[in-house]
This record gives C-alpha cells, sequence and structure tokens, in this order.
C-alpha cells in the first residue's frame, strides 16, 4: 500500500520541492495550504479543512509557516488533528542555531520544537541552514540600489532540493528519530562573497558594502551558530544562480 504523505505548506518554496521529491517516490503526496486549488485547502491558525487533510494520513512534513507566534498556534492545530487522527509520524523543518540566535521567529520554532517532542507524536526534527533563495532574496531585495548592504557574517545556503530529499528520506524511514543531524550547503563564505556571486551572474553594476551591527544577534550570527559543519549538500550558490537563468 502506498504511504500517504501530508505537505503542509507545500505551495512554498521547500513544500514545493517536497512535493516534487516525493513524486519518485512509491507514494501519494497531499497538499495542505490556505490556496484553493492545491490539494487540500486548510488553515492552520482557524483549522478550517486541517482534520480532513489528515484523513488516512501515514505521515505529515510539516513545512508551513506564517511568522512567529502563528507557527506556535499552527503548530498546536497541527498537534491535534495528528492526535486525531492515529498519530501519524510528524517530520519537522527547523532551523540551525535556533537556541542560540535571538531572534523572535527563532524562539518560535524552538517552541513549536518543543511542542512537537511532549506532543507523544512520532516526531522527526531536521534543522537546516539558510535556503539559497533567502539569501537570494536580501540581494535581489536591493538589486536597484547603486549600493547593497550586505551583513558581515558568514552563511552557508543550501539547495531547498537537498532539504527536501532529506526531510522526504526521513519521512518513508521505518521509525520516527528525533532530532537528527542538522544540514547545510556545501560552502561556509562570508555573505558579501554570495552578494559579489549575484552581482558577477547578473553582470550588476552596484557596489556591495558589508554592514556591521552591534548586540547580540549579530555578535551570535558572526560566532557562527547558523552553521552546519556536517552533513553539506553539493548544490552551490552558483548551481543555483545558473539554473534559474536557464531556459
Ligand atoms: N527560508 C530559509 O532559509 C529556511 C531555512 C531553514 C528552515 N526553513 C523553514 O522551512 C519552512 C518552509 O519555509 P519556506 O521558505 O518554504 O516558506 P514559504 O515559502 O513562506 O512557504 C510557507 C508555506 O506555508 C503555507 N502557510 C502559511 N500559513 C499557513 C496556514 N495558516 N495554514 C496552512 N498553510 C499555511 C503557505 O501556503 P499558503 O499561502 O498557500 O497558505 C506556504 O505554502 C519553514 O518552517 C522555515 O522556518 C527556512
Amino acid at each position: 500500500m502506498k504511504n500517504r504523505i501530508l505537505v503542509t505548506g507545500g505551495t512554498g518554496t521547500l513544500g514545493r520541492a517536497v512535493i516534487s521529491a516525493l513524486r519518485n517516490e512509491n507514494s501519494e503526496a497531499r497538499v495542505l495550504s490556505r490556496t484553493n486549488g492545491t490539494g487540500h485547502t486548510g488553515d492552520l491558525l482557524t483549522g478550517v479543512g486541517v482534520q480532513e487533510a489528515f484523513s488516512g494520513v501515514s505521515t505529515v512534513i510539516h513545512c508551513a509557516t506564517g511568522g512567529s507566534a502563528k507557527d506556535v498556534a499552527a503548530a498546536g492545530t497541527l498537534i491535534r488533528a495528528a492526535q486525531a487522527s492515529g498519530s501519524p509520524h510528524i517530520v519537522y523543518i527547523s532551523i540551525v542555531g535556533i537556541d542560540e540566535i535571538p531572534l523572535g521567529y527563532y524562539k518560535a520554532k524552538l517552541e513549536v520544537e518543543h511542542l512537537l517532542h511532549q506532543s507523544g507524536l512520532p516526531v522527526t526534527i531536521l534543522r537546516s541552514t539558510q535556503f539559497h533563495d533567502f539569501a537570494l532574496r536580501i540581494i535581489d531585495a536591493q538589486r536597484k540600489l547603486p549600493l547593497m548592504l550586505v551583513p558581515r557574517i558568514p552563511l552557508q545556503p543550501i539547495d531547498v532540493s537537498e532539504v527536501a530529499a532529506r526531510l522526504v528520506d526521513l519521512s518513508l524511514a521505518d521509525a520516527a528519530a528525533g532530532r537528527v543531524s542538522d544540514i547545510g550547503g556545501p560552502d561556509i563564505r562570508p555573505f558579501v562573497e554570495f552578494a559579489h556571486t549575484w552581482k558577477t551572474a547578473n553582470r550588476a553594476g552596484n557596489r556591495i558594502q558589508p554592514f556591521v551591527l552591534p548586540g547580540r544577534l549579530f555578535r551570535a550570527y558572526r560566532e557562527g551558530h547558523h552553521l552546519a559543519e556536517q552533513n553539506r549538500g553539493t548544490v552551490t550558490f552558483e548551481d543555483f544562480l545558473a539554473a534559474r537563468t536557464q531556459p
């Protein structure tokens, strides 16, 4: 019998990659998001449509996110729905360094991890470094400015396809694994170097200026608490940019 796997946030950056990776497996992928026409329409904040989406599901890959406090409330809905529908395996994507970096969004992710651990459900948690798309979004938002400001911190972006492949492997394993080793991109380099890579790939003329801010948040990033030395992906930022420009 096919595994029936529910992907929350299956319309998002990571969720789409998970759905695509699941197509190669002997499993039935089901999307849960608020967008009509993409699978099961459901809202993890209001709870509308969620229980129906969980029906007959053996595994849930939880990729939905809507911002700090919302994610904690959404996790509550998800846990209750799972408990009421045969306790499927929950595979959750988290972020490297959330217990060391004082950011509101990370505090919420840590709380979601705790809620999942305490839920009594079979749970697997994978923490990843930032996605290539995230690095690109920060750079791209400034593409029209003559001077691009980039934080003077190291970065280790990873391709979502590699995070998705790992999540799918974990979701198809015989048993839940609790928290597994973190995953990260192939290169740890100063953020400013990724901005220069973008500049070269786009033949752009922007000047790139690194900046430093005082405080605990930036110090935590400068110290590299968001990096994963092991389990490195192979798709570089250059590969990622090249794939985007292909016809
Ligand atoms: N971005 C990074 O660099 C990074 C790094 C490590 C881990 N992560 C984690 O990876 C996960 C996915 O991130 P992403 O960048 O792929 O996010 P994204 O592109 O913003 O996608 C968010 C998804 O959540 C869905 N969603 C939002 N609110 C919802 C709700 N109330 N009910 C149901 N679905 C809802 C959205 O679908 P609709 O709008 O259609 O409802 C969308 O599919 C997050 O948990 C994030 O913390 C991200």
